[in-house]
């Protein structure tokens, strides 16, 4: 291969230089403040995507509390159909109680209503467990870019499905809230009843360990390549979801203190050559 002239480094810099350029015009018309750092006044518009137990419903009240942004967790919307006995709820929770997955058009337009019509998403949002589908994430994008707010961070939760068993086995939630707790990990101050109001705690039905099998075994098959779909835009952002939740935290704030990247071929060629991020 021939050496890299000098020439050449210049006028790839100042084409880089020239595209940044743009970008941040770009961002700026698009009202997210350019390249600057994420932060509670610009809102934030992010998804969480790990396994069952990687910590999603665990950080996401933190990051809505940091931002006053929405939390979208289509698990709990979910589940809020199956209390309410709907027919959706009634056929959603055979296929959650299998490990399988609802289908994308209900998800769909599940999340595209709350992105629409909740007041509290006018400040950003942070989907969590969605989008779950190569499907979902290319409409959820379409819905973005039709709305003009690209999302911001696609950040990833790794962690090895052995450590999840007993996450899961122990978790226990306060259905009203979506608060989650942990038998070891993180008890509640009284034994089975919730911090805030006393209420009694709950097991989730699909909290054991077959279930759990199956719910692996369905996020590799079909959420993985969502992973891969993000990573070709430059907004995927991986975190070690095995540490304990606050150092969880610590990395998610080093996220939001990067600079934001734009979705997309432009983003990701930026994101290569190591000049954005
Ligand atoms: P959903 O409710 O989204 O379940 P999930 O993705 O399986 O995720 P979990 O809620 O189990 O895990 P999490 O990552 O939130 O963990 P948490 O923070 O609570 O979905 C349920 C079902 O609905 C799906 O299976 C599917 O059928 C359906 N569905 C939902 N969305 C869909 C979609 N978009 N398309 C189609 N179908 C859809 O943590 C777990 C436990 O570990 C807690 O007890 C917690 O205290 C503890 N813990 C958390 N972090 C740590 C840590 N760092 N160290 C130690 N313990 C920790």
């Amino acid at each position: 291969m021939a050496p890299i002239r000098d020439q050449i480094v210049d006028d790839l810099k100042n084409t880089i230089s020239r595209l940044e350029s743009r970008i941040s015009e770009l961002e700026g018309q698009l009202g997210h403040g350019g390249s600057s750092s994420s932060s509670s006044a610009e809102g934030v518009r992010m998804i969480l995507i790990g396994p069952p137990g990687a910590g999603k419903g665990t950080q996401a009240p933190r990051i809505k509390e940091k931002f006053c942004a929405c939390h979208l967790a289509t698990g709990d919307m979910l589940r809020a159909q199956v209390t309410k006995k709907t027919a959706l709820g009634r056929e959603a929770k055979k296929i959650m109680d299998a490990g399988g997955l609802v289908s994308d058009e209900i998800m769909v337009n599940m999340i595209k209503g709350e992105l629409e019509n909740n007041a509290e998403c006018k400040s950003g949002f942070i989907l969590d467990g969605f989008p779950r589908t190569v499907t979902q994430a290319e409409k959820l994008d379409e819905m973005l870019t039709t709305s003009r707010k690209p999302l911001q961070h696609a950040v990833e939760l790794q962690i090895d499905d052995a450590l999840l068993v007993s996450r899961i086995t122990g978790r226990l939630i306060h259905p009203a809230s979506g608060r989650s707790y942990h038998k070891v990990f993180n008890p509640p101050k009284d034994a089975m009843k919730d911090d805030v109001t006393g209420e009694p705690l709950i097991q989730r039905s699909d909290d054991n360990a077959e279930t759990l099998k199956k719910r692996l075994g369905t996020y590799h098959e079909q959420t993985s390549p969502v992973v891969n779909y993000y990573q070709k835009t430059g907004i995927w952002k991986p975190i070690d979801a095995s540490q304990e939740p606050g150092q969880v935290w610590q990395s998610l704030l080093k996220v939001f203190d990067s600079k934001v990247v734009v979705g997309g071929q432009s983003g990701s060629l930026l994101n290569k050559l190591g000049l954005k991020n």
